[in-house]
């Protein structure tokens, strides 16, 4: 029975009996419920050791459109765990932390696009993956950092279009194809704390390293950038790259795959502007961390928490998904 500690908490982080094989009891239930865990590349390394599927949103997205499980168990943040909802609703999706939550989503509340949806007549909203379903039921079409030039290209090149809410990609989408999209002012509150200065002073002491960024990232930190993109495309680029040393301007936790895929080159993550030279050298999300081994273990165990959407919201917010997913 699922008690309202936990309730109130979001999350089952009951102790378990010591010494329990937390990893191979959570493969163990899988097994037995028919279960499948997708983490996101951001999650600690011990989650995607253990996941079926560790990628980028749009991977995710795709996996969770596919998946024959029964059962989901979706290891990155509430919007992510609510668009696999939306892509299967016939499944069970369980999110370990109902907290963990997204600087970006929060920016834009669906009430406010709404408004300004009503200011704006004759445009299509576009919206980034990382959205709350409500806003995703006003969008036109959805986006990740992984295809959103490509999706946008589909649309003609004198279509209006508001995009949101992360003004960064916007700005990069708009730069790069010379659109005017009306751009919502949000934005990833890790991302945003990368420093051009921070990374002129790693390309010092390694001048021969790639500089790969995401594109949540401020426009100063992309233009000195070689490399622009989602996590998948940083990750691709430096296991097929002849090159040895990587700047790493996005949330730590995409050290483990590329250290793990690429165990002979070497990557170094850009320091947060507010922390540098004391404390942590790497910028982390702190609602990915959200994750850990025990609310994966209990939330197999208990079957809670589990997502829902409003079947007459979820009926609106999973076209644009859909969309997305066919054009790209
Ligand atoms: P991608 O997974 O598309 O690279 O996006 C990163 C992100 O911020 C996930 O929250
Ligand atoms: Fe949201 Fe930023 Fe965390 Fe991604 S890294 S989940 S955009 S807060």
């Amino acid at each position: 029975m699922v008690n309202k500690e936990w309730i109130d908490k979001g999350c089952i982080d009951e102790p378990v009996e010591q010494g329990l094989n937390l990893k191979q009891e959570i493969r163990r239930m899988c097994k037995e419920k028919d279960a499948i865990i997708l983490a996101h590349y951001y999650t600690v390394g011990e989650i995607q050791e253990i996941a079926d599927f560790v990628g980028d949103s749009l991977a995710l997205a795709r996996k969770a459109a596919e998946t024959d499980a029964k059962v989901m168990v979706m290891c990155g943040v509430h919007f992510m765990a609510e668009t696999c909802k939306l892509l299967s609703p016939e499944k069970t999706v369980i999110c370990p932390d109902l907290t963990a939550g997204c600087s970006l989503a929060d920016s834009c509340k669906a009430e406010d696009l709404k408004k300004f949806k009503d200011e704006h007549p004759g445009y299509k909203v576009v919206s980034y993956v990382n959205t709350t379903a409500a806003v995703k039921a006003l969008t036109d079409c959805v986006v990740t950092s992984g295809n959103a030039k490509k999706v946008i290209d589909t649309f003609p090149k004198d279509e209006k279009i508001i995009f949101g809410p992360d003004y960064n990609l916007g700005n990069y989408i708009n730069s790069v194809t010379g659109r005017q999209m009306l751009l919502w002012n949000g934005g990833c509150h890790v991302h945003e704390k990368f420093s051009v200065d921070a990374i002129v002073r790693l390309k010092a002491e390694h001048p021969d390293a790639v500089v790969m960024a995401h594109l949540e990232c401020k426009a100063p930190v992309l233009a000195v950038a070689d490399v622009k993109g989602s996590t998948a495309t940083m990750l691709t680029y430096a296991q097929q790259s002849d090159k040895q040393e990587f700047i790493v301007a996005t949330e730590a936790g995409i050290l483990h795959e590329l250290e793990r895929t690429c165990p002979d080159k070497r990557f170094y993550p850009v320091p947060p502007e507010m922390s540098e030279g004391v404390g942590c050298s790497c910028n982390e999300c702190e609602y990915m961390k959200k994750n850990t081994l025990l609310k994966i273990y209990n939330s197999l165990r208990y079957g809670w928490p589990t997502v829902e959407v409003d079947p007459a919201i979820a009926r609106d917010a999973v076209k644009p998904i859909e969309k997305m997913l066919s054009l790209s």
